[in-house]
């Protein structure tokens, strides 16, 4: 598809319609097998420090955070709005002989498919962008306070939109790897902003590639508290990276957020 076609499509285009699309180069685009590697001693030291041993990845993808923490032996079920994105997931357990138990719902409806409590939701890898609007945000984080135990712990991390809306920084990243080339950018309407992810075939240098598009919302740091206390999380405490380094605004490249149940 080029690119003129893909844009005639973007007011139909859902966020589960987004990563079906995405769902086979996500791993390629992110880096699957180096982000093991990167991530792996912090969620050791997560894993160490909030004693864990359920999660719900809330918005898994193709299920990096969960295969990790499975590892880790913390029992984690993956949730995402994505079945392309859960094939995958289910895929790479197969693959890693791991055992995930790997559910399709969207965040707005996870007591419906998710009924078991824990110790750790984690919503990873800026999924919250997702939620448009304040009212659905609330839900969300509502509905992940209710599946956590009395001392569970809230996981999120988000890009910083301090910083992007700060700089107004048009191109999040180029990846290029030896099949594709994959430019993330973005472009700002009031509120929202249109997050597109271009791929480039790079066997076939003269065309545009194909072009996905989705809205996302740039929760601020602030807005993004509020709505955590005001959904009843208590002792929140913002980094600026998985490491848990200091949050700082609008420099930090994340919004990592830890979020308590009961203080
Ligand atoms: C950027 S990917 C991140 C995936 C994974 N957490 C990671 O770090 O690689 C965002 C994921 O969130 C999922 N997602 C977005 N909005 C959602 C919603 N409302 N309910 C469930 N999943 C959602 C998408 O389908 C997608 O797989």
């Amino acid at each position: 598809m080029d690119l003129m076609t893909k844009y005639a499509g973007i007011d139909d285009q859902t966020v589960a319609g987004f990563y079906d699309a995405l769902a086979e180069d996500y791993d390629l685009m992110t880096d699957f097998d180096g982000r093991f590697i990167r991530e792996k001693p912090y969620f050791h030291m997560l894993v160490d420090r909030y004693k864990m041993s359920t999660a719900l990845d809330a918005g898994s993808g193709t299920g990096f955070h969960t295969l990790l923490l499975t590892q880790l032996g913390v029992k984690t079920t993956a949730v995402d709005a994505s079945e392309e994105m859960v094939k995958h997931l289910q895929q790479h357990a197969a693959d890693m002989r791991l055992k995930v138990k790997a559910l399709v719902g969207s965040f707005e409806n996870l007591p419906d498919v998710v009924t078991e409590k824990c110790d750790l939701v984690l919503c990873m890898g800026n999924s919250l962008a997702h939620v448009l609007t304040e009212q659905s945000m609330l839900v969300v984080l509502k509905n992940f306070l209710r599946l956590l135990k009395e001392d569970g712990v809230l996981l999120i991390q988000n890009l910083n939109y301090d910083r992007i809306l700060a700089e107004r920084e048009q191109l999040q990243s180029k990846k290029v790897t030896t099949s594709k080339t994959f430019i993330r950018s973005y472009e700002y309407r009031d509120r929202r902003i249109l997050f597109n992810v271009q791929t480039l075939d790079r066997s076939s240098p003269k065309s545009n590639g194909r072009l996905l598009t989705v809205p996302i919302r740039p929760w601020l740091h602030q807005e993004l508290i509020g709505l955590l206390e005001k959904a009843g999380f208590t002792g929140v405490q913002s980094y600026g990276s998985i490491a848990l380094q200091e949050y700082q605004s609008p420099e930090s490249k994340d919004l990592v957020v830890v979020a308590r149940v009961s203080a």
